[in-house]
């Protein structure tokens, strides 16, 4: 197969792990028969610093002429100075909003060979594997109105959580499909106690899953799941809720996997050009010193592979090579342990090319 992949490796260790995505699709590319073109565009601090705004017309385009795309990430403190509306974020954000990446899937897994230095008991960790499906266009952070009103003692601030019963259709659906294509089971997340929205989100899930009549719906207050997230996280299957919900409750997700950079994701659109990131940011802390963990990058690349191209056997294989390597003790600093000697970047890169080489 012909395949056009866009890449945006944005800032700091963005760059650097793209890299290793694009190196391992290579690989594949030769192993498998597949043409890939690699396509590359600005976003972010490095857009602002070449072209003096975050999503440069031209990396939008870029975008809509590939197949899929891949992204490294964005910011940094080098752009603090800049503009609320000119940040590196506004890039990727308005990249969403472009291109309809309204589902943000985060596979949560935890690799039986990384659970002896979990800060989780063995039995906690065991059976996890489980998907978090976060809306991701509408909800706190884009409601209007958001804005600040009156001086000192009167002084006020509003969001808004606001969604159309449209958007917390197509979210579900997503929720809904993925689950029949594993454990048969959705958690909707809500806080339909309080929340009017919850309640819409509530009545939909019920809707929605009057279509899928093997697939489970379970409702969970989001105070709730933040805690069975920790005690009992091998009862998830596909766990879907609202944009901030979400992205809270991934990021204490991923303590279950190690680490950071361990977490791939990809955000769905409806028209099938989807983009497939990493979970973490550009780390400016180890920017530039060969040191990122490049394994939720690859793991990016490896979802790509089946969700957007069907290339399951491909997928699989990417998938294998991590486990090798993860199996026979090769660590980046992020994983590695007392007395470890961790790998670079470059070192983990080209172990999983060699994992992929002897699995053939
Ligand atoms: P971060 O995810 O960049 O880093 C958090 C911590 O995890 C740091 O200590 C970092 O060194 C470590 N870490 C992250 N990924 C790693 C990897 N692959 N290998 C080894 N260690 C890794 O989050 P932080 O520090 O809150 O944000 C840094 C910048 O990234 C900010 O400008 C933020 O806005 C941006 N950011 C961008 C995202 C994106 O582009 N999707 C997502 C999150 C943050
Ligand atoms: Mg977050």
């Amino acid at each position: 197969m012909k395949k056009t992949i866009a890449m945006l490796p944005g800032d700091g260790i963005g760059k650097e792990v793209m890299q290793g995505a694009q190196e391992v699709l290579t690989v594949i590319a030769e192993q498998f028969g597949h043409e890939f073109i690699f396509t590359s565009g600005l976003i972010g601090g490095s857009a602002i610093d070449q072209r003096g705004i975050p999503l440069p017309p031209e990396t939008l385009e870029l975008c809509r002429n590939a197949d899929a795309l891949m992204l490294g990430a964005v910011g940094g403190p080098k752009w603090d100075g800049e503009p609320p509306e000119n940040r590196p974020e506004r890039g990727l954000l308005a990249l969403r909003k472009e291109l309809g990446l309204y589902a943000n899937i985060r596979p949560v897994k935890a690799y039986e060979c990384l659970t002896d230095h979990s800060p989780f008991k063995k039995s906690v960790l065991d059976g996890v594997d489980f998907v978090i499906v976060r809306e991701l266009t509408g909800g706190l952070y884009f409601g209007k109105p958001s804005e600040r009103s009156g001086k000192g003692g009167a002084e006020s601030a509003v969001d808004t959580l606001f969604y159309t019963k449209e958007e917390v259709r197509r979210i579900l659906t997503a929720a809904f499909e993925m689950a029949a294509s594993r454990r048969n089971k959705v958690t909707s997340v809500d806080k339909a106690n309080v929340l009017e929205s919850s309640r819409m989100w509530r009545e939909t899930a019920e809707e929605v899953k009057a279509g899928y009549p093997d697939v489970e719906l379970e409702h969970m207050l989001v105070d709730n799941a933040a805690m069975q997230l920790i005690k009992n996280p091998a009862q998830f299957d596909v766990l879907v809720t609202e944009n901030m919900f979400g992205d809270i409750l991934s990021d204490e997700a991923s303590v279950l996997t190690g680490s950071l950079g361990m977490l791939p994701s990809s955000s769905l659109s409806l028209n099938g050009l989807h983009l497939y990131e990493p979970v973490h940011g550009s780390a400016p802390d180890i920017a530039g010193e060969n040191k990122a963990n490049p394994l939720a990058m690859i793991l990016s690349a490896a979802m790509m592979l089946r969700t957007s191209f069907g290339m399951e056997e491909e997928a699989n294989a990417v998938e294998r090579a991590v486990q090798l390597v993860l199996d026979a003790g090769k660590r980046t600093g992020d994983l590695a342990f007392e007395n470890d000697h961790p790998l670079t970047t470059d070192e983990m890169i080209a172990e999983i090319k060699e994992g992929l080489a002897d699995d053939n």
